[in-house]
């Protein structure tokens, strides 16, 4: 018989917590909406002690996002705990993920505490927990590594106090599939109280188990998996949202269960959380890639052409990928354009195809043909999350042997228009420069990444770029044909979410936020 799996995704806590993911608060709720179209049971939207972001985002998404449950992770302390309890009180179905480490490593040379200390923070931290929700999941960190007599101890107190969920979790991803589906079993066989709550994988892919790891808790009793989608998260990430779900409906009556998800929106979200964080899965991964789905091989070609079955395990429409129908150029009219967004998923508002339009017919000038992933980039490019206080009206640059000089011209409401010029040892060092020289801001860049959308000496550029402004990070990105305006207006958009972001903490000071008391 077929059993439902609950998902549970973290990919805006563990996949977020990893470098280069992190998102504004703008950010993760866009994200978090598109993670409930996709079906997803729980968010974990964050982790509300780690920081006011984190806190922010936890509170928008309960606030905004109201069919999945909204889960805040917190450390076994009074003051994690508390501010999850904050975070998540105005959303429709809430919890409260608690965590401690188990194993002996862990407890000794992390924690320094013993093992009766730590049973007497789990009993403590649930209980409190308990006081903000009835939806309590409790997290033995480092399960695998943990010897089961005592891990069976520290789960039974965590039920016996009112844990609803008990998450198992291969923290380092040490274990293989074997080691951990015995696990599942033993400490349901041990402890007869885990039959009336749900147990929760969650896997890490150090040795690139996560998935089969994943799957064989499933087979052993596991009722909900913790996943991220396109398996980013901390070191080598977290198990791959997309890889568990289709495993368990492509191969049906090997794993006989089921999911909540709506596969048709995996290949959306997947590329909208890329084009948020500038980490795209790698061509060759699994359900997403780029070449999940591309037959090279001309024997391939020939077989799938005949019967896609030949070759294929699914069909790309299946996880939402759309195969072009229609090529789109200078001549192509805004109806055309709607209708290709609409075939790849996107319903556009009116004012938004408006915008994208525009774009659209700026890049038709550059570009002779359009392509989907064109389209998707001008998408993504049309998102504002902070206002546009800051805005490219001119850039001219002059470069040549190692040294280059830019003019820029910037206009808006901020800064009026206001000119410079910068130098730099190559034409975008020197765009930076005179940016950095008009809003008179030291600006340090921590990365920047290019990204060709299509082949082709015409492609459009995509650049994202992490900087630092006043010692805080923000990550931005942008896209054109000339690599130079992209970062420049990637730049741009950075500096346009750092003045967001000063704005809304001054009015969270004057309304006396709750995080930071
Ligand atoms: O990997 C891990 O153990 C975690 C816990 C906080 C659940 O992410
Ligand atoms: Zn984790």
């Amino acid at each position: 018989m077929t059993r439902r799996v609950i998902v549970f995704d973290t990919t805006l806590r563990d996949g977020e917590q990893a470098p280069g993911n992190s998102l504004s608060v703008e950010e993760k709720v866009r994200l978090a909406r598109q993670l409930e179209v996709l079906g997803v049971d729980v968010i974990e939207a964050g982790f509300p002690a780690s920081s006011d972001t984190d806190f922010r985002s936890v509170q928008e998404i309960a606030a905004q996002v109201r069919r999945p449950v909204i889960a805040a992770l917190a450390r076994c302390t009074d003051r994690d705990i508390d501010l999850a309890g904050e975070a998540i009180r105005g959303a429709a179905r809430s919890r409260i993920h608690v965590f401690l480490s188990t194993s002996d490593l862990h407890l000794k040379a992390k924690l320094r505490m013993t093992r009766e200390e730590a049973v007497e923070r789990i009993r403590e931290s649930v209980r409190r927990a308990k006081s903000f929700t009835d939806d309590v999941e409790w997290s033995a960190e480092d399960a695998s590594r943990t010897g089961l007599d005592f891990l069976c101890r520290c789960v039974e107190v965590a039920i016996s106090e009112g844990a609803t969920t008990i998450n198992l979790p291969d923290t380092v991803g040490y274990a293989t599939p074997e080691e951990y589906g015995a696990m599942f079993r033993e400490v349901r066989r041990r402890v007869p109280a885990a039959a009336g709550v749900v147990l929760s994988a969650h896997c890490h892919d150090d040795l690139g188990l996560a998935v089969a790891n994943s799957l064989a808790a499933i087979s052993a009793g596991a009722g909900q998996v913790e996943c991220t989608i396109n398996g980013i998260g901390e070191r080598a990430g977290n198990a791959a949202l997309e890889e568990i779900v289709m495993a368990g409906r492509v191969r049906a009556s090997q794993y006989a269960f089921d999911t909540g998800i709506e596969s048709r929106e995996l290949y959306r979200t997947s590329q909208m959380l890329s084009h948020l964080t500038g980490a795209f899965p790698q061509a060759n991964k699994a359900i997403v890639g780029r070449n999940a789905f591309a037959h090279e091989a001309g024997i391939h070609q020939h077989g799938v052409l005949q019967n896609g079955l030949t070759y294929e395990i699914i069909e790309p429409d299946t996880v939402g990928i759309a195969r072009s129908s229609l090529v789109l150029g200078r001549h192509s009219g805004r109806h055309a354009l709607a209708r290709r967004f609409q075939e790849l998923g996107y319903d556009l508002e009116d004012e938004q195809l408006g915008g994208i339009y525009l774009a659209f017919l700026q890049l038709a000038e550059r570009k002779r043909q359009i392509l989907d992933e064109d389209l998707l980039a001008l998408l993504h490019e049309s998102f504002h999350d902070a206002p546009e206080e800051f805005q490219l009206r001119e850039l001219r640059v002059v470069c040549g042997s190692g040294t280059a000089t830019a003019d820029v011209t910037l206009a808006g409401p901020y800064a009026g228009t206001r000119n410079a010029s910068g130098t730099g040892d190559g034409p975008i060092a020197a765009a930076f420069a005179a940016v950095s020289e008009i809003v008179g801001k030291t600006i340090e860049v921590e990365s920047l990444s290019l990204r060709s959308v299509t082949p082709g000496r015409d492609s459009v550029g995509q650049v994202f770029l992490q900087v630092r402004v006043d010692g805080r990070t923000f990550s931005a990105h942008s896209a054109s044909t000339d690599i130079v305006e992209a970062s420049a207006r990637a730049m741009i958009n950075a500096l346009n979410k750092s003045r967001h972001a000063e704005s809304l903490e001054a009015a969270a000071l004057d309304s006396n936020s709750y995080w930071g008391v």
